[in-house]
């Protein structure tokens, strides 16, 4: 640290920078996602698989947008296109940037639909609907809310207006800014239910089931479709793939040291998803639930530890309105893109744009939420609508989308340039460019190849 003063103002300008990024990468992703694609895919097979993907793929990008985003500094499309023409290529590239914040309007659709369930469960906390109740009832408070139409759309409509009105007036700064407490505070009442899950029981079985994993199911049939899934958490988790943290770099400053904060991030969002693991699956266990039972997995099953421990109300309260929270900071950094691409490409000023983007995601949300009761047999491609929403964004847009951000990177941008614009040691470089010029881009595009391959024989 030199001076005092500029001391301090570059630790405030990076420590603001990594909270608004946190606040995207931790959200439903973590505890409303992640456990349940474990439970989906067999357990520890897939949480390696995740940390793997998380280490040598999500890494290297988030640290590879932020490098587009800072260089460019402007919105994904024009960064892209810029950083591109300093370096005498083509602007098509802002095509990536371009696929990226569709990527962005189609997540939120189906994200503000279970920021909704989390709204709707914080009410029942509050008042107490979980108190007594076994996990057969609590079971059918879900599939009740899932089968009534009209309760959902009122939820995720809540969800989708309080997004908006962040966004319309500008005031992500100051939510961001909340998230300081907040966040922190939900660490500490996962910690609470782990310690919970620790004395009643179904721990250890978690534990093993996270952590002890079977490998032979990555290796054996059905290994690609893990590894697939895994991968694209890795993306959804970090908000990559989506020119959202190309976004995020566009403000940062050049004396920001991008490796140290991306580690910072990877490493804040993967503690808090491993943590959710360990709040929820020893309640599966011990209760006799099935830990198969996909996006309700959280929902069935905090409830029931709320409704018998002491002092579960009001846990139960703070739990589900620090989702909703989490939910809120994600929802927003999803929805600014495409309201910065209407008021910088229309006429509309910024509040009109927010108004006009999220109606047509609240119209696609509301398609998403019809697929678990009245169409729940509308397929596309053999996928619900919230189920396609889900696999066309998390298991083909955001991989391709990475993929062309960490070639852009690494093969197409002047290698030397990027250098100094990282600042390794020689090892470290030398480490960077075997990861960002192979492991990483040929690590997605072979769990993709594997995957069509199974998915055509
Ligand atoms: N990363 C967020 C989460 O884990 C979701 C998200 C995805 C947010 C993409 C922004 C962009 O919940």
């Amino acid at each position: 640290m030199t001076t005092k003063k500029q001391g301090h103002a570059q630790w405030s300008s990076s420590f603001g920078f990594v909270l608004a990024a946190v606040g995207s990468a931790v959200g439903l992703g973590n505890i409303w996602k992640f456990p349940y694609m474990v439970g989906e895919n067999g357990g520890a097979a897939f949480v390696i698989a995740y940390l793997f993907c998380i280490a040598l793929i999500g890494f290297p990008i988030l640290v590879a947008e932020w490098l587009i985003g800072r260089r460019g500094q402007k919105n994904p499309i024009n960064s892209f296109e810029d950083v591109a023409r300093q370096d005498g290529k083509t602007k098509a590239w802002g095509i990536v940037g371009a696929s990226g914040i569709l990527g962005a309007f189609l997540i939120l659709s189906f994200y503000s639909v279970i920021g909704g369930w989390a709204l709707n469960y914080t009410l029942k906390a509050v008042t107490g609907g979980f108190v007594g109740q076994d996990s057969g009832a609590i079971e059918t408070i879900f599939t009740g809310m899932l089968a009534d139409p009209q309760v959902l759309t009122m939820w995720h409509t809540i969800f989708m207006v309080l997004t908006a009105i962040i966004v319309a007036i500008g005031v992500a700064s100051g939510i961001e800014k909340a998230a300081k407490i907040l966040m922190p505070l939900l660490g500490v009442i996962l910690v609470v239910i782990v310690g919970y899950n620790i004395i009643n029981g179904g721990f250890i079985d978690a534990v093993e089931y996270m952590f002890s994993p079977d490998l032979s199911k990555l290796t054996g049939e059905g290994g690609d479709k893990v590894l697939l899934e895994a991968l694209g958490h890795a993306f959804f988790t970090l908000s990559l793939g989506m020119g959202i943290m190309v976004a995020y770099g566009s403000y940062l400053g050049k004396e920001v040291n991008l490796f140290k904060t991306a580690r910072t991030v990877v490493i804040l969002d993967t503690v808090i998803a491993l943590v959710a693991g360990l709040a929820i699956f020893p309640i599966i266990f011990s209760n006799g639930l099935d830990p198969n039972a996909g996006p309700g997995l959280v929902f069935v099953s905090l409830p029931i530890a709320f409704g018998s421990m002491t002092g579960g109300t009001l846990i139960g309260t703070l739990f589900f309105l620090l989702i909703t929270f989490a939910a809120l900071t994600s929802s927003i950094s999803l929805l600014e893109p495409s309201v910065e691409l209407l008021e910088e490409r229309t006429p509309m000023n910024r509040t009109m744009s927010a108004v006009v983007a999220s109606l047509a995601i609240w119209a696609l949300g509301i398609a998403a939420l019809l697929s678990f009761n009245v169409w729940d047999k509308v397929f596309i491609f053999g996928n619900n609508i919230f189920d396609f929403l889900d696999n066309l964004t998390g298991k083909i847009m955001l991989p391709l989308t990475g993929l062309m951000a960490i070639i852009f990177v690494g093969w197409v941008l002047n290698q030397k340039s990027i250098k100094e614009e990282l600042n390794l040691s020689e090892g470290m470089w030398s480490l960077w460019m075997i990861v960002s010029r192979f492991v990483a881009p040929i690590g997605v595009i072979i769990v993709f190849i594997n995957s069509i391959i199974s998915l055509v024989s």
